[in-house]
């Protein structure tokens, strides 16, 4: 049975939006990356999801096909994004299977609480590994397709009319926001999420002219995630959704909807941007 819609994403978007597109998501079958591609698979695109767990990599990605008929995606596992040669032939896959690839998605990320005289260099150095090394390695093994899609999808600069063959060449890093302040147990998040940022920030830069965008989504405390779930204690749950500015915690669907955001026409002329997903969380002092 497919998924309600209102479960992945908000009503406001056009079937069809994303007809013949391709998608490419490293953590594609955790929560959040599974229900940006749900959203994405739902308003037309077909898509690979990446993971490190074949038979969960491979159930996903058979359940987010569910959302459209005809959907095609493929569940690409025991990938490691440490290593560049795994996530290439991934890619190749994908290409070969699809003919190319629209949009990215790097989403792989590592995570546990750990203070800083508790976390050995090892595991330090394995979070700056999967986050930092594997963002840069999707980008690096995918770039090439973005850039293909993004001159193919270009908007006309005299005119500036959308292109007919609606948009391409472009990726979102996911973020987080605790680095913005700092958070303890999680130095070593912190510091791979900035470096996360960075990276964005100089992809805008530098593959601007080739027609690639490069945007940041943030996404601060979202329901039934992993990493709320590490992050805060359930008995601390409900004082915790009192204290925000919202009242509450945000739902994956307002990930999936930044994300159709930032891939279609509406988000066109923006680059080089995070988009914080997070109810004001981080703004709150003490919220972290
Ligand atoms: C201290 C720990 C630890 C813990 C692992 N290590 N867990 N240290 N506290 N809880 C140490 C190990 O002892 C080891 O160091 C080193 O980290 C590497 O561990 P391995 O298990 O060998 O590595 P690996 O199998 O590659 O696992 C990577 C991982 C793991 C990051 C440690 O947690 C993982 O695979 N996570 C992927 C899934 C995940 O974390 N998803 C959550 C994403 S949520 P030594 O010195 O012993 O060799 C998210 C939200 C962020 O990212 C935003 C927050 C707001």
């Amino acid at each position: 049975m497919p998924l309600p819609k209102s479960d992945y994403m908000s009503e406001s978007w056009k079937d069809g939006l994303f007809a013949n597109k391709v998608v490419f998501c490293t953590g594609g079958a955790g929560t959040i990356c599974s229900a940006q591609v749900r959203a994405l698979v739902h308003l037309g695109a077909n898509a690979c999801i990446i993971g490190r767990n074949v038979e969960k990599t491979e159930r996903v990605a058979q359940d987010i096909a569910t959302a459209r008929q005809g959907a095609k995606v493929i569940g690409i596992g025991a990938v490691d994004v440490r290593k560049f040669e795994s996530l290439k032939e991934a890619v190749d896959r994908c290409v070969k299977e699809f003919g190319g690839i629209d949009f990215v998605i790097a989403g792989a990320a590592g995570n546990f609480l750990a203070s800083i005289e508790q976390l050995s260099v090892n595991a330090f150095k394995s979070v700056m590994d999967i986050d930092i090394l594997g963002s840069y390695n999707t980008l690096k093994a995918t770039i090439p397709h973005l850039v293909e899609s993004g001159n193919k999808h270009k908007m006309d600069s005299e005119s500036l009319k959308p292109s007919p063959l609606g948009t391409g060449g472009r990726i979102i890093f996911v973020s987080a926001t605790i680095h913005y302040r700092g958070m303890p147990f999680q130095t070593h998040v912190s510091v791979a999420k900035a470096g996360i940022d960075a990276l964005s920030n100089n992809v805008a830069i530098e593959y601007g002219p080739l027609g690639v965008t490069s945007n940041i989504i943030s996404p601060g405390p979202i329901a039934q995630t992993e990493g709320l779930e590490r992050l805060l204690p359930s008995d601390a749950k409900a004082d915790y959704t009192r204290s925000q500015p919202l009242g509450r915690f945000g739902h994956v669907r307002d990930i999936s909807d930044a994300t159709v955001y930032l891939f279609s026409d509406t988000g066109s002329y923006v680059s080089g941007q995070t988009l914080v997903v997070d109810g004001a969380n981080w703004r709150m002092s003490g919220s972290g």
